[in-house]
């Protein structure tokens, strides 16, 4: 049978399992007559679509393609084994029909594996499969997290856990917040210990002005883009790494910029230079991931262990992005931010083993 499995593949991965079985059934129509009208090549064509489409659309984060390619050979392999025996074929021609109908799926699905990356750079897309490879530890980019910026690195998983929890929730997707958190202070591998959670004892920013501090610190969204680029990672990843801190402005340094001008009697500190110069988050997943972010990082120095601190403490901080209007270009809305909040509240009530009271905490708080 011609390899039809292809698109199977293909569309479910960008376009979901139910458009692949509607093109799936056109091409084997359309095929069809090329086969002769073969009473067999719709049953084993449609099967075998059908199981790859399942299992692309299956695929977690522990599958792996080696799934989708044996599944589709073998269900290749069994319809057209037993049409042969039901018309009463040799054994001759039944062996020779089954490997050729396998073989036909492992080169399609293979074929159609290799080809999602040329997709990808063409349509500035991201496929699961894409997103379970960048999701691997052993990614170059993570290793290096790990060993240059270690505190950048828990940091970038607690921000993937609690954007995941969140991203779900609001019915996002999930894989691509999880993914993009993973990434999104990659450029802190510039200057790794400019940031407090890679710090030990020394702070190198004693030694700098708020100024000089400010510009370095507010330099890493870009990096993370430029390094990301370099990396070739997919631009919904990119696009969450460079807006994550969006316009907001940096507190600490802003001010403690403001007493130096205050104690001196000098003019004070023109803010906009303590802000990021990054675009503001542009999708639910980018704006997910800022909130995830500002929330560790306050979550982590607070210390809070209980559900209704930190419950305090997040809408605090939420409340901070909306009055700096970052939200504004994330479709994010007033619901979604309310489930957001729930949602992080239900990572951090794991964390301290403590039970969420619904409703009662969530209308007395408003
Ligand atoms: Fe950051
Ligand atoms: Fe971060």
């Amino acid at each position: 049978a011609p390899p039809i499995y292809f698109s199977a593949v293909v569309i479910t991965a960008y376009f979901g399992f139910r458009s692949a079985l509607v093109i799936s059934f056109l091409l084997v129509l359309l095929v069809s007559p090329m086969v002769g009208f073969s009473p067999a090549f719709p049953l084993i064509a449609l099967g075998g679509s059908l199981v790859a489409a399942l299992n692309t659309k299956g695929i977690s984060r522990q599958d792996n393609y080696a799934k989708i390619i044996l599944s589709t050979a073998f269900i290749n392999f069994f319809l057209t084994a037993v049409i042969g025996l039901l018309e009463k074929e040799t054994w001759a021609i039944i062996s020779i029909n089954v490997a050729q109908t396998a073989l036909s799926g492992v080169i399609s699905v293979v074929v159609a594996i290799g080809i999602m990356p040329l997709y990808e750079m063409i349509f500035n897309t991201v496929s699961p499969l894409r997103l379970i490879e960048l999701s691997q530890p052993g990614h170059p980019l993570l290793k290096r997290l790990f060993v240059e910026a270690p505190g950048t690195s828990q940091h970038s998983l607690m921000v993937a856990n609690l954007a995941d929890a969140a991203a779900e929730a609001i019915g996002a997707n999930s894989m691509i917040a999880r993914t993009g958190a993973y990434y999104h202070d990659i450029g802190k591998l510039e200057a790794p210990m400019y940031f407090t959670e890679n710090q030990q004892g020394d702070n190198p920013h004693d030694l700098l002005s708020p100024l000089e501090s400010a510009q370095i610190i507010t330099q890493h969204p870009k990096d993370s883009l430029k390094i990301g680029r370099r990396y070739r990672l997919p631009v919904p990843i990119l696009r969450i790494a460079s807006e994550h801190h969006g316009t907001t402005r940096l507190r600490y340094f802003y001010h403690k910029a403001k007493e130096i001008a205050e104690k001196a009697g000098r003019e004070l500190p023109d803010d906009k230079e303590y802000c990021y110069t990054t675009p503001i988050p542009s999708t639910p997943e980018s704006a997910v991931v800022m909130l995830a972010d500002s929330t560790e990082a306050a979550m982590r120095s607070s210390g809070i262990e209980n559900i209704a601190d930190a419950e305090k403490l997040i809408r605090s901080i939420i409340k901070e992005k909306i009055d700096q209007e970052q939200l504004k270009n994330s479709g994010l809305s007033f619901a979604d931010i309310e489930t957001i909040i729930d949602a992080f509240l239900q990572v951090y009530a794991g964390h301290f083993h403590e039970r969420v009271e619904y409703p009662e905490a969530a209308t007395e708080t408003n």
